[in-house]
């Protein structure tokens, strides 16, 4: 796996994330679904496949960055869901969204540094494809693992080094990173937090995982 940034790295995907695709995602929400359609909604199944990873209905599902809200509808059409982004523009879009199904879920604008709901209020707490432009990546995951109850689940899909290091998986890494992004084997990170976590590889070139960790019961006193 790739080391650890050094702080000017930090700092200047910290700039790029902050300048460029916070105030993207906001005014041009509507054009991040091209995305999907360039590569013939293959991304999207690539989301999707998070779904394998979640447990049987009903539970609690709180969606972290959950963009324009293409996995949200499916998840709010099988769970009882909440969904937090920090772009208002992409909150607007999977409100839009969830309206033309019929469909309900309690949505928010804001920080995974900070989830605006109280602790142990979810069974499982999922991000797709956001976990990289995280800065502050432990603050993100003890904010996740608070408001998933003990025994839950913290599911987190993305991008990055494969674990059989191939080197496509590896430029493809590189070329995330110019863009301002971090990638991270969730694992390690999951477990300084006692979360025992499993690491699955997929997509081309492997260079896409899922990573569930399961947030430990609480020792009775
Ligand atoms: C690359 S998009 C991924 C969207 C979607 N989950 C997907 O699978 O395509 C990253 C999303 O994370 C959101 N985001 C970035 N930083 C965030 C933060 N600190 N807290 C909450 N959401 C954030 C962005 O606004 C954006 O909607």
């Amino acid at each position: 796996m790739h080391g650890t940034p050094s702080p000017s790295i930090v700092r200047r995907r910290s700039a790029v994330q902050r300048r460029f695709w916070s105030p993207v995602y906001d005014r041009f929400a509507g054009a991040y679904d091209a995305v999907d359609w360039f590569t013939g909604d293959y991304t999207h199944a690539l989301r999707l496949h998070a779904l394998d990873f979640l447990p049987a209905p009903p539970a609690r599902v709180l969606e972290v960055g959950m963009g324009t809200g293409k996995l949200h509808v499916v998840l709010a059409s099988r769970y009882n869901t909440a969904g937090l982004d920090l772009a208002p523009g992409m909150v607007r879009r999977t409100q839009r969204r969830l309206a033309q199904l019929g469909s309900r879920s309690a949505l928010a604008v804001g920080t995974a540094y900070a989830i605006p709901w109280p602790s142990d209020a979810f069974d499982v707490v999922l991000s797709t494809f956001a976990f990289s432009a995280f800065v502050n990546a432990g603050v993100a995951l003890d904010e996740m693992v608070r408001v998933t109850r003990p025994g839950g689940s913290v599911v987190i899909v993305d991008a990055g080094e494969a674990l059989d290091g191939n080197y496509k998986a590896h430029l493809l890494a590189r070329c995330w990173e110019a863009m301002g992004d971090f990638m991270r084997d969730e694992v390690p990170l999951m477990a300084t937090r006692g979360l025992e976590a499993q690491r699955v590889d997929y997509g081309p070139w492997d260079c896409v995982h899922v990573t569930v960790g399961v947030v430990p019961e609480r020792e009775s006193v």
